[in-house]
C-alpha cells in the first residue's frame, strides 16, 4: 500500500463515514460543551482535550506533506491554509477558551484524535500526490476556492471571538450572542467552518477535500440545529427570526 496515494477504497470509507456520522449525531448530541451529560466515562480538561485531539491535524498532516516524495508548488498554498486554520485551532484556540473548569469525555477526544489522523493523512497525501500544473494558479476553481476559504476563516474566527467575549474570566454561564452573523443565525462559527472546507475542496479539486467538507456538514449541521433548539428552550426572549445555520433558510 502506497501511503502517499489514497486509494479509492479509503475515499469510499470516508464518504461512508459522512453518512454514518450524520445518522449518529442526529440521534445523539456529541456530549461536550452545552450538550455534555454524565455517563460517557472519564473526562479530561477541555483545554487539554482540544490540544490533544486536534494535534494530528497539525503534526500528522505536516509529516505527510513535508515527507511526501513529490508535490506541486501550488500545494504549498493548500498546506499553508490548512495549517493556518489548524495551528490556530490546536495551539491558540484552546488557550483562549473561557469557561473555567470545563471538561470533556476522554472518549470524544480519542474519537476526534483518530478522525484527525485519518483526515490529515488523506488530505495531505492527496494534495501532495496530485500533479497541479502552472495553469492552476489562475484557474477559477483555485481562486474562488481560496476566496471562500478566506471568508469562512474570518467568519469562524470572528464568531468564536464573539462567544468568548460573552464570558468574563472564570465565568462558565451562557448568554445570547449578538452582533455580526449572530443577528441571523445561532451558529455562524459552524457556517464559517463549513465554508472553509468547501473552499479547500474547490481550490484543490480533490475528492478527499470534498469528503472533508461533507463530513464537516454531517458533523456540525445537526449540532447547529441542536444548539439552536437549546437556545430557544433556554432563553424565552431568544430572537424569533434567527435561524440555526443558514441565514433566512435553516
Ligand atoms: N470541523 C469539525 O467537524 C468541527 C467539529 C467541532 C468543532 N469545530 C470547531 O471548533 C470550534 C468550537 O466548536 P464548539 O462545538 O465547541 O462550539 P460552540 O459550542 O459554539 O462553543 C465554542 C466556545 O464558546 C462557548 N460558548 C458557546 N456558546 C456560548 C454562549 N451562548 N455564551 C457563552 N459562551 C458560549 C463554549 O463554551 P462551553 O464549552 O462551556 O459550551 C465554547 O467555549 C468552532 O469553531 C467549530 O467550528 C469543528
Amino acid at each position: 500500500m502506497d501511503l502517499w496515494t489514497p486509494s479509492v477504497l479509503s475515499l469510499l470509507v470516508y464518504f461512508a463515514l459522512c453518512v454514518a456520522t450524520v445518522g449518529l449525531v442526529m440521534w445523539i448530541d456529541a456530549p461536550y460543551g452545552r450538550h455534555q451529560v454524565d455517563g460517557w466515562g472519564p473526562t479530561v480538561s477541555a483545554r487539554v482535550g482540544w490540544i490533544a485531539m486536534e494535534s494530528p491535524a497539525v503534526f500528522v498532516a505536516a509529516a505527510f506533506f513535508l515527507f511526501a516524495p513529490t508535490r506541486s508548488p501550488i500545494a504549498w498554498v493548500f498546506f499553508g491554509v490548512w495549517q493556518l486554520h489548524y495551528v490556530q485551532r490546536t495551539l491558540i484556540f484552546p488557550f483562549l477558551l473561557r469557561g473555567a473548569d470545563r471538561r470533556m469525555p476522554v472518549l470524544i477526544a480519542v474519537l476526534a484524535f483518530g478522525y484527525n489522523v485519518f483526515n490529515g493523512w488523506i488530505n495531505m497525501a492527496w494534495i501532495s500526490s496530485h500533479s497541479y500544473d502552472a495553469s492552476w494558479w489562475s484557474d477559477p476553481r483555485f481562486l474562488f476556492g481560496l476566496a471562500i476559504f478566506a471568508v469562512g476563516l474570518v467568519i469562524n474566527w470572528r464568531s468564536d471571538a464573539i462567544l468568548r467575549a460573552l464570558r468574563g474570566p472564570g465565568d462558565s454561564g451562557y448568554k445570547i450572542p449578538r452582533g455580526f452573523l449572530y443577528e441571523w443565525v445561532s451558529c455562524p462559527n459552524y457556517l464559517g467552518e463549513m465554508l472553509e472546507w468547501f473552499g479547500l475542496a474547490l481550490m484543490t479539486w480533490s475528492p478527499a477535500g470534498l469528503a472533508f467538507a461533507l463530513y464537516t456538514v454531517a458533523n456540525l449541521g445537526p449540532r447547529a440545529l441542536a444548539n439552536h433548539r437549546w437556545y430557544q428552550e433556554k432563553f424565552p426572549d431568544y430572537p424569533a427570526h434567527r435561524k440555526a445555520l443558514i441565514p433566512g433558510v435553516l
